[in-house]
């Protein structure tokens, strides 16, 4: 079974009507791929599916059908392929493409009401549909690596995300596999949710390991604890219960320990739920600087349980808050965790290693970084995130209204010339034009600006 779309094909199947098309067509142009209808690929081939069945039969449609299907998964480029409703009674056909199988649910209603009337061969009478509705839903089932009811569904599914409140309570049976689980999280988090993780990897659960608080979480020397502390195997799967301060050091001794064994991250704060867990990088502090040392190791799985924010102190909501703003920016619309989470994993499917649209979510960030290290890391990150989008949307010609309700944010004392020797040397080789994320009507992009122009907006922030 697949666990995600990363580098894959994505295979959406569901009975007729559950919108495969346009769904389909909306999951790659978030993903960045081609998308191929399978049934209209074949009535361009063959004329319309409704002839093909009547004229040779419906078994002779399904060969074309698996035919055609084997073809476009075996081409190279990751693309998102809707397939026809009934390609699930081609015995092993889904099962024996290197693909990840989404399934489309949709209740029957819905369904006939969409199809009705249609010259679909199968839709013709209510019976007949029901009859075909009740035989393909475990066929379905057992084809699909995930189930999805709408396109972020879709989305979400393909990076590994299951967005679920009170899905804590089933994570031994989200943790891929059978295999034994190390658990990890910070004192504070394992206080509030241990006991009810633990429960619920019951026998599975071998080992337990606390971590500091915070960024003292992110030292070497805690990631050697762990590698030493570690038995399992590679058949063993790291758990990273908590906010980002975790899920980066887990993944990252999870990416290294045995060269690399599975790990799965339930976010715990905002910005783990709709920033941190997600997209595989993971890292470790190092003097040099911050996230220096790291790899990047997808997750297996990503478990966004929205009811465990409930005891997230407000300080550490608005850390997230700050990032969740950014991406409503960069996708020109409101967005909740959930689709804030979808807009994330879309963006990090497209480019998983970093060479390129990954660098949108740096939106506001060349400023933020600046003013972390002029404060010397005493500013919260969400906070000089939130001063870094007003700099980054001034830089854009846009309105800041929005940032300036919802985040407050508000200059701070640091000494300028030290945030600009910071940002220069974030920046490294750019010295007289600098490139910084900015918002288009196209949406992000990468551009560069002038050094003058630049410094004179970091200058904006601070008092
Ligand atoms: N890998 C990535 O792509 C990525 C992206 C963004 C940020 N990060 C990293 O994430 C880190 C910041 O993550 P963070 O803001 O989640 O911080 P964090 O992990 O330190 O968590 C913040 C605090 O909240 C507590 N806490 C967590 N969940 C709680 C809950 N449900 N109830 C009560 N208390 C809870 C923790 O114990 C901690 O004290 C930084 O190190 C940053 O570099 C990584
Ligand atoms: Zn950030």
């Amino acid at each position: 079974m697949a666990l995600n779309a990363l580098d894959r094909h994505l295979v959406l199947v569901g009975f007729m009507g559950a919108g495969k098309t346009t769904v389909g067509r909306e999951v790659a142009e978030r993903l960045g791929r081609p998308f191929v209808d399978v049934d209209d690929e074949l009535e361009r081939a063959h004329g319309p599916i409704w002839d093909v069945f009547a004229r040779e039969g419906e078994q002779a449609f399904r060969s074309l059908e698996a035919d055609f299907v084997r073809r476009v998964c075996a081409g190279r480029e990751p693309s998102v392929v809707a397939v026809g409703g009934g390609a699930v009674e081609t015995r092993g056909l889904l099962r024996e493409l290197d693909a990840f199988v989404v399934w489309l649910d949709v209740d029957i209603g819905t369904a006939w009401r969409r199809v009705q009337g249609s010259r679909r061969p199968l839709a013709q009478d209510d019976a007949e549909f029901q009859r075909r509705f009740e035989l393909r839903q475990p066929l379905y089932r057992e084809v699909a690596d995930a189930v999805a009811g709408d396109a972020e569904g879709v989305v979400l599914a393909a990076a590994g995300v299951r967005h679920e409140p009170g899905s804590l309570r089933e994570l031994g049976e989200l943790v891929p596999g059978d295999g034994p689980v190390a658990l990890v999280a910070d004192a504070i988090v394992l206080g509030i949710y241990g006991p009810r993780a633990q429960a619920a990897l019951a026998t599975r659960l071998v080992s337990t390991h606390e971590l500091p608080p915070g960024e003292p979480a992110k030292q070497a020397a805690v990631a050697q604890r762990l590698w030493g502390e570690l038995r399992l195997d590679r058949g063993g799967t790291v758990v990273a219960l908590g906010g980002g301060c975790t899920t980066d050091v887990a993944g990252f001794v999870a990416a290294t320990y045995l060269r690399g064994v599975p790990w799965v991250a339930v976010p715990t704060t905002l910005v783990g739920q709709v920033d941190a867990a997600i997209g595989g990088k993971t890292a470790i502090d190092v003097p040099a600087g911050k996230n220096l040392v790291g790899a990047f190791h997808w997750p297996a799985r990503v478990v966004v349980d929205e009811t465990l924010l409930a005891t997230l102190p407000e300080r550490e909501r608005r850390q997230g808050l700050a990032e969740l703003v950014k991406t409503r920016l960069l996708a020109g619309r409101d967005l909740d965790v959930r689709g804030a989470a979808a807009y994330k994993s879309a963006v990090c499917l497209r480019d998983p290693y970093d060479r390129g649209e990954r660098r949108w979510l740096n939106l506001g960030h060349t400023f933020a970084h600046a003013l972390e290290a002029a404060a010397d890391f005493e500013l919260p990150h969400g906070e000089a995130v939130a001063l870094g989008l007003l700099a980054a949307l001034r830089l854009s010609g846009r309105d800041t209204a929005e940032v300036e309700r919802e985040l407050d944010p508000r200059p701070v004392r640091v000494d300028p010339e030290r945030a600009w020797e910071a940002l220069l040397r974030d920046k490294k080789r750019e010295r007289d034009a600098i490139n910084v994320v900015l918002l288009s009507d196209g949406g992000p992009v990468v551009e560069e600006r002038p050094a003058a122009e630049v410094r004179r907006e970091l200058e904006r922030l601070i008092v």
